[in-house]
């Protein structure tokens, strides 16, 4: 399907890339394997988005992207990369005893698709429970196309960024946040720090990929983590935060 190729290659804005970053390009070489070009393609063609417009975020397992839609609305692309070996290995864990992810082969192309899938899967029910998150909008392949937190195609800051105006009550916020992830969306996000909170109109978790249910065996360690870096990151900023056992069973004890 070469044809199919070339019309996804139209639809990246080169020159207005090109003006942004000029190192993007040799990104792009990295990040749109066949498969990838595929799954954008299949997005396009369902109308999701018309063009990639820059590169927001490279990380190791992930690029971001800033997209635009027919309406000339931003929306987040993220893109996840091809497997390598290492993390590989620390993204089983995750699915690995996931009741929602039966029968999975170690391929590398079904895992990136599979973690595309479960952050898909995770926001829609963070986002649906009500939780403060970019609305999830599709998901093909191995790429994730997201409401854009931010404005005029700038992201919002992160929290690491952009420390929030009163500490205390962000943190109290973020620990309600967890709780309704737990009994609400029956989630636990696994990876909560400063770097995967977004300052917008309220703060915004983001990055949920790693998230599992509330039933997965690992759920229980990887709450108190998340709290232990919220509370090491408030602490600094002189929350009296509590002790962090302590925030652990007022989140899994039922009732409000
Ligand atoms: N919905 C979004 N809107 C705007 N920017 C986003 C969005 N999602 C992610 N980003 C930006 O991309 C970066 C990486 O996204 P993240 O999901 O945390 O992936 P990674 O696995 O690389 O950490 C974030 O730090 C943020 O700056
Ligand atoms: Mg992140």
């Amino acid at each position: 399907m070469p044809e199919d190729i070339d019309r996804v290659e139209e639809l990246i804005d080169r020159e207005r890339m090109k003006e942004k970053d000029s190192d993007l390009l040799k990104i792009i070489d990295g990040v749109f394997d066949k498969s990838t070009l595929m799954a954008l393609y299949d997005l396009v063609n369902h109308g999701v988005f018309e063009v990639l417009q820059g590169v927001i975020s490279t990380g190791k397992e992930a690029h971001v992207f800033r997209a635009l839609d027919k309406n000339g609305d931003y929306l987040a692309v993220k893109i996840f990369r091809t497997a390598t070996t290492d993390f590989r290995d620390s993204i089983w864990k995750y699915i690995d005893g996931d009741p929602r992810f039966t029968n999975i082969r170690k391929n590398k192309w079904y895992l990136m698709k599979l973690w595309a899938k479960k952050e898909y899967k995770n926001l829609r029910r963070a986002y649906d429970s009500g939780i403060r998150v970019p609305e999830p909008i599709r998901v093909s392949g191995n790429v994730l196309v997201m409401e854009f937190i931010g404005d005029n195609g700038n992201p919002a800051p992160l929290m690491k960024d952009s420390p929030p105006e009163d500490p205390e009550e962000t943190f109290h916020l973020l620990i309600r946040y967890l709780r309704k992830l737990y009994w609400d969306a029956e989630l636990v996000h696994g990876d909560i720090s400063e770097y995967n909170v977004m300052m917008w109109d309220n703060p915004v978790l983001i990055d949920f990929s790693q998230g599992v249910l509330k039933r997965h065996p690992a759920s229980a360690p990887l709450l108190r983590r998340d709290i232990q870096n919220l509370v090491r990151y408030f602490s600094k900023l002189g929350v009296e935060t509590g002790d962090p056992m302590d925030i652990f069973s007022d989140i899994v004890e039922e009732g409000d």
